[in-house]
């Protein structure tokens, strides 16, 4: 490779038409999931620490649903707050559960929309943890696994196209497949939460969700931050288990797991974007501190370069109404 004066990096730079020829990553609406915390209760109800985001009723959901659908958004990614949350967390796998109800009115509104489902217990346990307890007050993994399997399946006859575990439970991904090939579902879409962190910036969503934990934490299930290689063990269960699409959670701090996800597994790979990630940028930019839509693109960019084929974020909405959706 000729080096200078034969060879002006600049040379590309010069001008906008020549950056945009040679550039590599795009971001595409299609790509971008948008999050949406559903209710049974009436109209929106803000939460604070998301700037932007709100509690939606199920009418609030199918409009907004409707409306990122217009935009070319990819697909949505429901999480359920219920009314009442017991120690089995039941209304997971209610056929009236408030995330089934939100399936069908969405799907009533916007037949072609991709609805995605969180699968997971903690939004429905009063104990806040993200399976059932032993009497000792630990996850029970193999009796939380059958739950979700059966949640899986409500949430699929509601009409959901894909099941996102989220729970870190050992086997579920094959309890899941199972639940649902049994029960007559077998092109519903598994989504993987493969490589998921017990993470400080999941603390926005708690609040939303209502879903923090009343005693102890996550690190029993969720994975360490300082590990690397336990993320591409975790992964490749999950595909042997029938995992479709394997998901790195949260995204900016994790972009080498992305990277090695995708190049090790060619399998598509998502990212998620999470609550604090959203709320640190929200935060400054409102101080005027960075330019927040600068910095939502250039984060949201950098997912994409390190190898996430899709990307779920709370910033799916503008940023499809930016790259002119
Ligand atoms: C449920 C779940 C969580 C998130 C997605 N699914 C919370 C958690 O594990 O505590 C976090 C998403 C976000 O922070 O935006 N297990």
């Amino acid at each position: 490779m000729p080096s200078f004066p034969g060879y002006r990096s600049r040379r590309l730079r010069r001008t906008g038409a020549l950056r945009a020829l040679v550039r590599e990553t795009a971001l595409e609406p299609g790509k971008l999931i948008a999050p949406l915390f559903v209710t049974q209760a009436d109209g929106r109800e803000p939460i604070t620490s998301m700037p932007g985001v709100a509690r939606l009723s199920l009418a609030a959901a199918a409009e907004d649903a409707k409306r990122l659908v217009s935009l070319g958004v990819g697909g949505v990614l429901l999480f359920g707050v219920p009314a009442r949350k017991d120690p089995l967390g039941q209304e997971a796998y209610a056929r009236d559960g408030v995330v089934q109800r939100a399936v069908r009115a969405i799907k009533e509104a916007s037949p072609d929309a991709i609805v995605i489902t969180d699968l997971c217990l903690c939004e429905y346990t009063d104990h806040g943890h993200c399976g059932v307890l032993t009497d000792r007050g630990e996850v029970d993994n193999d009796a939380t696994i059958e739950l979700l399997a059966r949640t899986a399946v409500s949430q699929a006859e509601a009409g959901a196209d894909i099941v996102a575990p989220s729970d870190m439970m050992d086997g579920r991904v094959a309890a899941v497949r199972r639940g649902l090939d049994g029960a007559g579902h077998g092109d519903t879409v598994i989504m993987s939460y493969a490589a998921k962190y017990a993470s400080a910036f999941y603390g926005p969503f708690r609040e939303a969700a209502g879903s923090a934990p009343q005693m102890g934490d996550r690190q029993g299930y969720q994975m360490d931050p300082a590990n690397g290689d336990e993320a591409i063990r975790e992964v490749l269960l999950d595909i042997e288990e029938g995992a479709d699409i394997l998901l790195v959670k949260p995204a900016l701090p994790y972009l080498d797991i992305i990277y090695r996800v995708k190049q090790e597994t060619g399998y598509p790979v998502a990212a998620y974007h999470v609550s604090g990630e959203y709320s640190m940028l929200k935060a400054a930019g409102a101080r005027g501190w960075i330019d927040e839509e600068r910095a939502m693109l250039e984060t949201t960019l950098s997912i994409r370069r390190a190898g996430a084929d899709l990307i779920i974020t709370y910033y799916a909405e503008q940023l499809a109404h930016l790259l002119g959706g």
